[in-house]
């Protein structure tokens, strides 16, 4: 069988580091791209896949990624992440559909185009809610509404001025937080104040979130929501807490890795939710509703932390397979894996 080749794209701290060690540890031919230059396409005419970390915070990432993965995958090369992966990653509003479109149990959420619309959902249900903006992560854009009021005010600014999504204040106090934890640098500290007087150029390039508003039913009593990363027919299971005070876990860092806590009825979900969806990786959040797991939200990257994969995965019939393992291997098997499928 002629050799395949994977073009890579690399980015300092993305996906693509893992990627190319592991390439050059097990022999696979790679190449590095640069999915930025204009002769991309050229570049990967010797390339029978692209895989490219992209990140939501990218200022350049976002303008091209998907597009060019699309084309890619549309003019038959294997792509990571590819269209069913990713269509509707950074975007909690288009996973609203997605997930209803196949009954899979998602937090009741509630979506408005209207101001109109919007206000009269907001006089006539009850409360609390919790209110989020499509894109984000870490939790930076998710908020608890208690009151109608609030929810009215929320509403007539979706529809008037709109939000912002980089909050630099937010962010320094996350930061700090995270510092005192030991889980970032001071130096991440001291960027976080020059973020205030000098946003990102992410942030001053995105346009504000206006003309729609999303909100979702408040689920109570959730001390930890449950992270599955799913890669390739394998998940990595762990909970996270909610900050202190506060009902939200994403990013929150503080880790529970104890796997009798993971409800193996999330874990079928999520292999159920993924083979139906055709999903090649995707960080679905859980929170419990009673004894029933809720879909909160899914994307198909998520942070590799130091020791994320030290506590073993589970496979589709959940068993748990102890020892050391880098889920970030198991993008390039999946490639290489459909590469020969392909051409069988
Ligand atoms: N509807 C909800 N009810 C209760 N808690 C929620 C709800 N939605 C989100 N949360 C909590 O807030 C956190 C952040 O929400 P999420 O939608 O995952 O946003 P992000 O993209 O920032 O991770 C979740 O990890 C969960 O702990
Ligand atoms: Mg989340």
């Amino acid at each position: 069988m002629e050799t395949m080749r994977i073009g890579i794209h690399k980015r300092k701290g993305s996906f693509s580091e893992r990627w190319i060690s592991y390439c050059q540890e097990k022999g696979i031919a790679y190449k590095v791209v640069n999915c930025f230059e204009n002769d991309i396409i050229e570049q990967l005419a010797d390339c029978d896949a692209l895989m490219w970390h992209h990140h939501h915070e990218s200022a350049r990432d976002i303008q091209v990624a998907k597009q060019l993965l699309f084309a890619l995958e549309g003019s038959g090369k294997v792509v990571f992440p590819d269209f069913s992966s990713s269509w509707h990653f950074d975007d909690k509003v288009g996973q609203k559909y997605l997930f209803e479109s196949i009954g899979a149990p998602l937090v009741p959420s509630y979506p408005f185009y209207t101001r109109k619309e919007a206000l009269e959902w907001a006089n006539t249900t009850t409360f609390p809610k919790v209110f989020k903006l499509r894109g984000g992560a870490a939790s930076d854009n998710v908020k608890l509404v208690k009151t109608r009021s609030h929810a009215i005010r929320l509403i007539k600014r979706a529809f008037g001025r709109g939000f912002k999504r980089y909050k630099p204040l937010g962010s320094l106090n996350e930061r700090w937080r995270l510092f005192k934890m030991g889980r970032t640098s001071f130096f991440d500290v001291l960027k976080g104040w020059i973020r205030i007087v000098r946003p990102t150029y992410f942030a001053r390039l995105l346009k504000r979130d206006r003309g729609y508003v999303y909100f979702q039913e408040f689920i109570p009593g959730n001390s930890h929501d449950i992270r599955l990363t799913y890669v390739f027919d394998r998940i990595v299971a762990f909970r996270r807490q909610v900050r202190p005070r506060d009902f939200r876990a994403s990013g929150s860092y503080i880790l529970d890795k104890d796997q009798a806590n993971i409800p193996p009825e999330a874990l079928r979900i999520a292999f159920e939710v993924a083979h139906k969806l055709k999903f090649q990786s995707a960080a679905l959040d859980f929170i419990m509703k009673d004894s029933d797991p809720l879909i909160v939200e899914v994307c198909y990257a998520f942070v590799p932390w130091e020791g994320l994969f030290s506590f073993g995965y589970w496979d589709r019939d959940l068993n748990l397979h102890p020892g050391a393992f880098n889920a970030l291997d198991w993008m390039v098997d999946g490639v290489l894996e459909k590469l020969q499928h392909r051409s069988r």
